[in-house]
């Protein structure tokens, strides 16, 4: 009799370490933040999948702490909320707050970066997807009220839609990062245009257009056959025209970028290996004096600029970091270093 209560007792134990063990998993596999859960530096929220991060990072060469979403590591970061709202420590939170949207608080509790959706009813979640879009949503039938994917960074991921509303002329975008180091809105954009005849414009400063795709012919984008597998242009009742892609092969996963010297790139992987990252050849040069005064521009080149002959970078160590921003000068004359010409 005492031998079997034992027994019992030790199936009890088992059983209540295997449901700890269970809560400890799911927790740490949480896809999404409620009104009254923090979520810290160091701290993160998975996808179901787990492909995709929600979390803290800092930047190549910069302490500054940004929320943002990662694909399998935080050296590919897909998107950033608060590019232009530095937290200067790791003492941030993201949470719900009492108005219902996404917001991220400094140390004093200050929002430094909010979801800013006016009038939510209802108790508010956020959710980290699949697909690496973070959607929050209201109410008994989780309707989505805002989405990552409409507020995109400097990177378009499979499902994402770049979009131009024909009646408001408002654009779902890609715009560059200021630096490697610095999130913030850089120089370059990629944006979807003229919604009658869709076509995708990259765009410098905002204003001045350096590359342009060529028109969606319902098949392919004219001047880019190579943006064929996979894309596609929709149109939604409310005037909505978008561009997207998606991968035929669920192994696969793809991702287009735009770096902040203006380089449109791809980075592919199979298996959730990295298989293939560059720079999309005979694109940069289209930009008009990318290389600035008395530099020329080769795709084929790397590095892509170099000074006309006899001319020399102004500014040697900031083109070396591919900067061409000071462009060339004409190499100094013999006489003035002090050589005698024979
Ligand atoms: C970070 O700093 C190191 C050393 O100064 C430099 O070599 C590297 O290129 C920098 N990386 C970025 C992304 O700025
Ligand atoms: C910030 O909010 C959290 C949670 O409500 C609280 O525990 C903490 O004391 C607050 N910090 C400050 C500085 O008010
Ligand atoms: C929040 O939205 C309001 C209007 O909806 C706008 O006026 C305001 O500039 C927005 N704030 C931020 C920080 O985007
Ligand atoms: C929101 O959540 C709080 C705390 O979980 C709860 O007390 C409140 O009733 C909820 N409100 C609605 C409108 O669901
Ligand atoms: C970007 O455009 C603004 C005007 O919209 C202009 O004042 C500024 O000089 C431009 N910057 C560059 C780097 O061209
Ligand atoms: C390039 O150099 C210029 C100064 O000549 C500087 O203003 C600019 O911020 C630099 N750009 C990057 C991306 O570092």
């Amino acid at each position: 009799m005492g031998f079997r209560i034992r027994s019992l007792n030790l199936n009890l134990i088992n059983f209540l370490l295997m449901i700890s063990i269970f809560n400890l998993s799911l927790s740490s596999a949480m896809d999404t933040i409620t009104s009254g859960q923090f979520l810290r530096d160091h701290e993160t929220i998975n996808s179901e999948n787990s492909d995709f991060k929600l979390g803290f990072f800092s930047p190549q060469n910069s302490t500054n702490r940004y929320v943002g979403i990662w694909y399998l590591s935080e050296s590919n970061i897909i998107w950033v909320a608060n590019k232009n709202q530095v937290l200067v420590d790791a003492s941030g939170t993201v949470t719900i707050s009492s108005n219902g949207n996404l917001v991220i608080l400094d140390k004093q509790n200050m929002s430094v970066w909010s979801s800013n959706i006016s009038n939510i009813a209802t108790n508010s979640t956020v959710k980290l997807l699949n697909t690496g879009n973070l959607a929050l949503s209201e109410g008994k039938m989780g309707t989505t009220i805002w989405e990552s994917f409409q507020d995109p960074s400097d990177i378009m991921v499979p499902e994402m839609k770049l979009s131009i509303n024909k009646r408001t002329v408002e654009k779902v975008k890609i715009t560059s990062w200021r630096s490697s180091s610095d999130p913030s809105l850089g120089y370059y954009s990629y944006s979807l245009e003229r919604p009658d005849a869709p076509e995708s414009f990259f765009w410098f400063n905002g204003t001045r257009q350096y590359h342009r795709t060529g028109p969606w012919n319902s098949r392919i984008f004219l001047g880019s056959p190579t943006m064929s597998t996979g894309w596609s242009v929709g149109r939604e009742d409310d005037g909505t025209v978008y561009v997207t892609y998606n991968l035929e092969n669920n192994a696969d996963f793809a991702v287009m970028g735009l770096s902040p010297q203006g380089q449109l790139w791809l980075a592919l992987w199979n298996n959730k290996r990295e298989v293939l990252r560059q720079g999309i050849k005979g694109f940069y040069c289209d930009l008009y004096g990318i290389c600035r005064a008395f530099g020329s521009c080769s795709a084929q080149s790397s590095p892509i600029c170099s000074c006309l002959n006899g001319y020399e970078p102004k500014n040697l160590e900031e083109w070396n970091r591919q900067n061409w921003t000071s462009g060339c000068v004409r190499k100094k004359p013999l006489e003035c270093a002090g050589v005698v010409d024979k």
